[in-house]
């Protein structure tokens, strides 16, 4: 069905055709890419537009709030006004905020991910992931189910190109904005992940921090060919997850962001709902896997909107890995054997 060019429109056509449900999630992401493509006008207007990267408050817990981050989330709001979208769960709204009371989807976003790089000019993007409200369901209670009631998931990426990576779980599909018409067409159907790329996307500076399965499994590939993986990693760490998440899809890789010892980090800094949840759906769709080291993302079932959750994404094997350090009893780790021996040998 999905041949390379054709629109984000006709690609949603062709899938929903003759299926009102389907239709209505088309709608909603037709909506959210419009609303991007003018966020995505507004970014490349950088210091044109006065105080863009400038803080305005704060967002609790090391997250401070930009008035970036508060126009993207009144941009994204307003157009899901038009779509059938009952609620939105915001990362930049304490509490779900009500559009159509009785419409059959949610929407949760992260309006404008990396907002610590607005001023410094790398690519920012947003996250969203659409669920089905079910029969009797609040719109509170929908933004809370299990990722793998998701009916969709996405991110826009305002980088060199405006990218919108997107599944209806029909496979993660790739569409880069052209910038003539601003509309977006399909440039890679299908993605999948690679399982053999040697690079990680971990924030270092935290080394001390981590659990010991992380510190385990780092210090394996900082070994490299001299180590039990027998083969020399590359690093890459933007500070926007979209980025990382991107650059993942296209070319390989792992992303860890753990839990850690310092204060408000012991469930890491991502938010569950609106972060890790639509990621892990495309991540799984591409082939790859998501996990908080312990359970698969998508199996998670949200207390809180905002809740943090420590996120590991990338090829299968290497989730499976990190998630069978968290169960071999710290004690083993330290032992020489247990790294020379490597678990599960290349
Ligand atoms: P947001 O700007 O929406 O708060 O997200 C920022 C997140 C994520 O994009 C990135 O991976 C992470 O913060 C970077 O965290 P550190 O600054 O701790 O590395
Ligand atoms: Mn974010
Ligand atoms: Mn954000």
């Amino acid at each position: 069905m999905a041949s390379e060019q054709m629109t984000l429109a006709a690609y949603l056509e062709a899938w929903s055709a003759g299926d009102a449900s389907r239709q209505e999630v088309s709608a909603t992401i037709l909506e959210m890419a419009k609303a991007s493509a003018e966020l995505s006008a507004l970014v490349a207007e950088g210091p044109f537009v006065r105080g863009l990267a400038k803080t305005i408050g704060d967002a609790g817990g090391g997250d401070v709030k930009k008035f970036l981050d508060v126009e993207a989330h009144k941009l994204f709001k307003a157009a899901l006004q038009n779509a059938p979208v009952a609620a939105i769960g915001s990362e930049e709204a304490d509490n779900a905020e009500i559009l159509n009371e009785k419409a059959p989807l949610v929407v949760a976003i992260d309006p404008l991910d990396g907002s610590s790089n607005i001023e410094t000019n790398v690519s920012i993007g947003t996250i969203f992931s659409v669920l089905p409200v079910a029969e009797g369901m609040s719109p509170d209670e929908a933004l809370l189910q299990a990722g793998n009631a998701q009916v969709a998931s996405g991110f826009v990426l305002y980088g060199p190109q405006t990218t919108l990576v997107m599944t209806v779980r029909d496979g993660t599909q790739l569409f880069t904005m052209s910038p003539k018409d601003r509309v977006f067409r399909l440039t890679r159907a299908n993605l999948q992940i690679s399982p053999n790329k040697a690079e990680y996307a971990i924030n270092a500076s935290n080394e001390r921090h981590w659990p010991k399965p992380v510190q385990t499994y780092m210090r394996e590939l900082n070994a490299g060919t001299a180590g039990a993986r027998q083969r020399d990693f590359n690093m890459r760490w933007v500070g926007s997850l979209v980025a990382e998440a991107y650059r993942i899809l296209i070319r390989g890789g792992i992303f860890l962001y753990p839990g850690d010892s310092r204060p408000g980090y012991e469930a890491g800094r991502l938010r569950l709902v609106y972060e890790a949840i639509p990621l892990a759906l495309l991540m799984t769709e591409a082939g790859g896997a998501a996990s908080d080291g312990t359970r698969a993302i998508l199996d998670i079932k949200p207390d809180d909107l905002h809740q943090r959750i420590p996120l590991v994404f990338g090829p299968p094997d290497e989730v499976r890995r990190i998630e069978y350090y968290f169960q071999v009893p710290p004690v083993e780790q330290d032992s020489p054997l247990f790294s020379d021996r490597g678990l599960l040998r290349d």
